[in-house]
């Protein structure tokens, strides 16, 4: 693949010293640069944060990289979807002028005894965390070194992965990185169900049952804003949405701000949940 191709007004480049490069040239012309790192296979979730960034940032770079650190042997690493052509098109009408996409080799040259950035075992002992061992580490790797390449000012990051976006303003206070991180809201489908690569996988009676996991995650918030706080009496209720063949892996009610847990609801509780619908994992929350 040639290491750069120009499309229109959209570069794609593959290589760590061209994008550098690039990036140099924009902030010597006083750019600033926003950064929106994905894994690819992009919807209008991502198109929502690509969009956000090209209103707060003059340039926008989108990372296209499927992380092999933050998949686990069991997980979705071979079969997760390829798309770069469409990705392309995605970037380039969502207002984004580069496209950092490179290779495995490129940004793992060595791929043995690496660095890791490894966040606090408080956070990575919840949610995700408690079944994706590593998978925060990989993220948090990937992620610093991409801030590391690019040098953005604002990087935007979605609240459909709650947990992710929190270890990464966590790691960026912590080490000092000098990124402002903003959350974008997220986006669903017309049947309410939160757009993800994922969802790709389900057969139409597959997704009918995903989308009783946001039924209950919305009865909670009405419940709540109904008047009830108890964590017990909302959720004996608001179960009865969900189709009785989904699975659970976890269901968890914490304090956005202390990622504590909560029994009594209050303004800033993340409800996070992730389950498994006819063997597809899938993850989605709300805060109240
Ligand atoms: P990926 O799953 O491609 O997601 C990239 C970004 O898009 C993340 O910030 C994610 O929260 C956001 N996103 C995904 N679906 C969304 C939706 N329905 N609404 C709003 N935002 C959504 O998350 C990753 O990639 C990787 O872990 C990464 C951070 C790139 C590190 O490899």
């Amino acid at each position: 693949m040639a290491s750069s191709l120009v499309n229109k007004n959209i570069i794609v480049i593959n290589t760590i010293d061209k994008i550098r490069k690039q990036v140099k040239t924009l902030k010597s012309n006083n750019k600033t640069i926003g950064l929106v790192p994905t894994m690819g296979a992009l919807h209008d979730g991502h198109a929502s944060l690509i969009k956000k960034a090209a209103q707060e940032c003059d340039e926008v770079v989108v990372s296209i990289f499927v992380n092999p650190t933050q998949f686990g042997l069991n997980e979705d690493l071979d079969k997760y979807p390829r798309q770069l052509k469409h990705d392309i098109e995605i970037c380039k009408v969502n207002g984004a002028s580069l496209i950092f996409a490179p290779s495995d080799k490129e940004i793992y040259p060595e791929n043995k005894h690496l660095t890791y950035v490894v966040p606090s075992k408080y956070y990575q002992n919840k949610l995700c965390g408690l079944t994706r061992q590593g998978h925060f580490n990989g993220v948090a790797t990937i992620v610093l070194k991409l801030f590391n390449i690019i040098t953005p000012d604002q990087a935007f990051f979605g609240l459909k992965d709650a947990q992710q976006l929190i270890i990464i303003k966590k790691m960026c206070q912590d080490l000092n990185v000098p990124v402002k991180i903003l959350e974008c809201p997220i986006i669903r489908d017309t049947d309410g169900l939160a757009l993800s690569s994922r969802n790709a996988y389900l057969t139409e009676s597959g997704r009918f049952k995903a989308t009783t996991v946001n039924k209950f995650l919305f009865k909670i918030k009405e419940l709540y804003n109904s008047g009830l706080q108890n964590k017990e009496e909302i959720l004996k209720i608001a179960l009865k949405q969900l189709d009785a063949t989904v699975k659970l892996e976890y269901l968890e009610f914490l304090s956005l701000e202390s990622f504590s847990e909560i029994d009594l609801l209050e303004k800033n509780t993340l409800i996070a949940v992730a389950a498994n619908v006819d063997n597809v994992r899938l993850i989605d929350n709300i805060v109240i």
